[in-house]
């Protein structure tokens, strides 16, 4: 349940992202700040459900490290989409932080779908 709905909660998040920064980039800025508050309370749901899915590992003291990591690359994850949506809405250039936000994503995916068992297969 709480595997559902981290997965659903990110890729809503990616969709958002991705049309907000479509409005910025037409010069839609009304439209795109309203998906960027959208996108902001569904970080909420990630870190919720991403925190639920962390309680699993701890109550099990079992790879810690390992879901550390993916917590923390999860968190940079969206630090790097807020990042970019604030400098796309401005005109600053962004190309760094796509870099941050591409390792980030790797981490997260590589650990979460990779290495880490608790995911659907497990528990849905
Ligand atoms: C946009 C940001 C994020 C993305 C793209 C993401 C992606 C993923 C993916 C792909 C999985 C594997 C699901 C599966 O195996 O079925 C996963 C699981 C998990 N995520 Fe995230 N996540 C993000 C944010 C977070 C945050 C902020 C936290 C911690 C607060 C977190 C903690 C976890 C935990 C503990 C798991 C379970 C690991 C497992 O057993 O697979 N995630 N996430």
């Amino acid at each position: 349940m709480t595997t559902h709905l981290h997965i659903t909660s990110w890729v809503l998040a990616f969709i958002l992202f991705g049309l907000a920064l479509m409005f910025y980039k037409q010069g839609k800025n009304k439209p795109a700040k309203i998906l960027q508050m959208i996108l902001r309370l569904d970080y909420l749901l990630i870190l919720y459900s991403g925190g639920d899915l962390i309680m699993y590992y701890f109550q099990q003291s079992f790879m810690l490290g390992e879901v550390i990591v993916k917590g923390l690359a999860g968190i940079w994850v969206i630090a790097a989409m807020e990042m970019i949506a604030g400098k796309y809405s401005k005109g600053k250039p962004v190309m760094g932080v796509w870099v941050q936000f591409a390792i980030a994503v790797l981490i997260v995916l590589v650990l979460g779908f990779g290495r880490l068992p608790f995911g659907l297969h497990f528990m849905s």
